[in-house]
């Protein structure tokens, strides 16, 4: 491998999945994967296949589907884990990875596991030669590396080269390195475990303490040559390293990061940001690096008369590097179905023929009310669609009576299973109204944490989104989005989203006994 190429893993489908309140369907990981091969990356983690039906269907569908990158499913160093991660991955042959970890720190292997050095290392070893019975392509993880004793671990790693991992991990589990120290693990595992050279060397952080991309990149001056994270830095707890901002690190600093580069097709950066956002429901802070609204965006007078005389005066990047400021035509309601499909393809979006005629009929009431139908807007009527999977609620119709003494009224038609059924519900204003119907329907009942309203794009015109965060009564707050030209009917999409991604989060987890952190 050429030694100057960082490998960027993205585990936005298993560790950002872990996030509370991010499950995902089939078709919007499909649809994230995608994109993640259009942005060039080398590895996708797309799943935990032991852990459900749900993600052994998902990597198995990823890996026929996905081209390009390789597809890697993650095992705990047990048989039945491995066995599925083999057989979720045979459609991606030679491109298949199983990522077999377990943990080595003091206080998992005393409490967790309550398991011997030794035994750790005979499980590592067979863990690794099983998942080698079905590909070439292993990974381990010594789980907690970060807090693990070094002697231990430079053991473990060998261990793990011995039986045939071509790449080992160095899981900062739990956020707790800091950038020095975690370089210094990285230089002493490369002075210390005798078959090192024969295996890639990958960091993988959590953002607990914020050092996530700091840690990350400490590591990479240190010699490793992959790193793991996810875009947005979506993820268990406070999240993993933002892959867009090692990215842009190791672009921008060719000084720091003298001769390295990665493989990534930067100018996707900003869509892929922003598919993702919208399939798992979490949004990114306005002053998020790379990718925020802010990102780019200059308030002060002298800021902005500088960056007039010249960029770099106050821009270190070039915002159309990460995909700011394209200058893509939208589209109109003169449009065609054609137009709509190539620019959805392009987006990312590969839709059934059924979704593509749900999709064309909003997008040509949405040219009827708007000017322009711009690439965002697109992406969330395609989100709408791909988020009504099948077994998921959709919603079909929704009319709404209110204003001067008339009791707020809704009458609300969805489709669940190919039926359409229809409930109309007073309630306390139209937004309530509608949320009670949809209650009516679904047999749910949630309650309101945050609602908020956004303009997709620009104008008086622009496509409005709502985001909610609902309680269905155990304590766990689920996002949900919608977007409409009407307020209303974006809540009631919103509310529907939000339902979905609760009936999903109840489908039974199989096969994990422990948590995974
Ligand atoms: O954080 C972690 O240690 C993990 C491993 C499974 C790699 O996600
Ligand atoms: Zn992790």
């Amino acid at each position: 491998m050429n030694n100057d190429r960082v490998l960027i893993f993205d585990t936005t489908l298993r560790d950002g999945e872990q996030c509370p309140g991010a499950s995902m369907n089939l078709r919007e990981k499909l649809e994230i994967a995608r994109q993640l091969a259009r942005l060039k990356v080398d590895i996708i983690e797309a799943g935990f296949p032991v852990i459900s039906d749900g993600d052994f269907e998902a990597v198995h569908t990823i890996a026929s589907e996905v081209k390009g990158p390789v597809i890697c499913g993650l095992a705990r160093c047990v048989p039945k884990d491995i066995e599925a991660a083999g057989k979720a991955l045979l459609p991606a042959g030679e491109k298949g990875r199983i990522h077999v970890f377990l943990a080595t720190s003091k206080i998992h292997r005393e409490h967790k596991l309550k398991k011997a050095n030794e035994e750790i290392l005979r499980l590592v070893a067979e863990g690794v030669r099983q998942a080698k019975a079905f590909t070439a392509d292993v990974e381990f993880s010594p789980e907690d590396a970060s807090r693990t004793e070094p002697e231990f671990l430079a053991e473990v790693v060998q261990a793990a080269i011995e039986a045939g991992a071509t790449t080992v991990n160095i899981p900062d589990t739990v956020g707790y390195a800091m950038p020095g120290q975690y370089a210094d693990l990285i230089t002493y595992l490369r002075n210390h475990v005798r078959d090192i050279a024969k295996a890639v060397i990958s960091v993988h952080c959590h953002d607990d303490l914020g050092m996530a991309v700091a840690n990350s990149l400490a590591a990479v001056q240190a010699g490793a040559r992959q790193v793991e994270g996810t875009f947005n830095g979506i993820g268990e707890r406070a999240g993993n390293a933002a892959l867009e901002e090692v990215v842009m690190a190791i672009k921008t600093r060719p000084d720091v990061y003298a001769g390295l580069s990665t493989g990534i097709e930067t100018r996707e950066i900003l869509k892929t940001s922003r598919l993702i956002s919208r399939l798992s429901g979490l949004q990114v802070a306005r002053s998020k690096a790379i990718i925020g609204e802010n990102a780019f965006a200059h308030g002060s007078g002298i800021h902005q008369d500088g960056i007039l005389k010249m960029r770099e005066t106050y821009e270190i990047m070039d915002p159309v590097e990460v995909g700011w400021g394209g200058t893509e035509l939208p589209l109109t309601k003169h449009s065609g179905r054609h137009a709509m499909v190539v620019r959805l393809e392009h987006l990312g979006f590969h839709l059934t023929e059924e979704e593509i005629a749900s999709v064309f009929a909003r997008f040509k009431e949405l040219g009827d009310k708007k000017k322009f139908v711009y690439d965002d807007d697109l992406v969330a009527l395609a989100g709408d669609s791909v988020a009504g999977d099948s077994g998921a609620y959709a919603l079909q119709s929704l009319q709404v009576v209110c204003g001067g003494s008339a009791v707020p009224t809704a009458d609300v038609t969805l489709s669940h299973h190919g039926k359409n059924v229809s409930v109309a519900s007073p309630g306390n204003g139209a937004v309530d109204a509608a949320m009670k119907a949809i209650d009516k329907i679904t047999g749910k009942s949630g309650h309101l944490a945050v609602y908020l309203v956004e303009a997709v794009t620009e104008g008086q015109d622009a496509l409005g989104e709502v985001t909610l965060k609902v309680d269905f009564g155990d304590g766990v707050l689920i996002t949900g989005k919608g977007a409409s030209t009407d307020v209303i009917e974006a809540s009631a999409r919103a509310y529907v989203n939000a339902i979905n991604r609760s009936l999903l989060m109840q489908q039974p987890k199989t096969g994990v006994t422990m948590p995974l952190v």
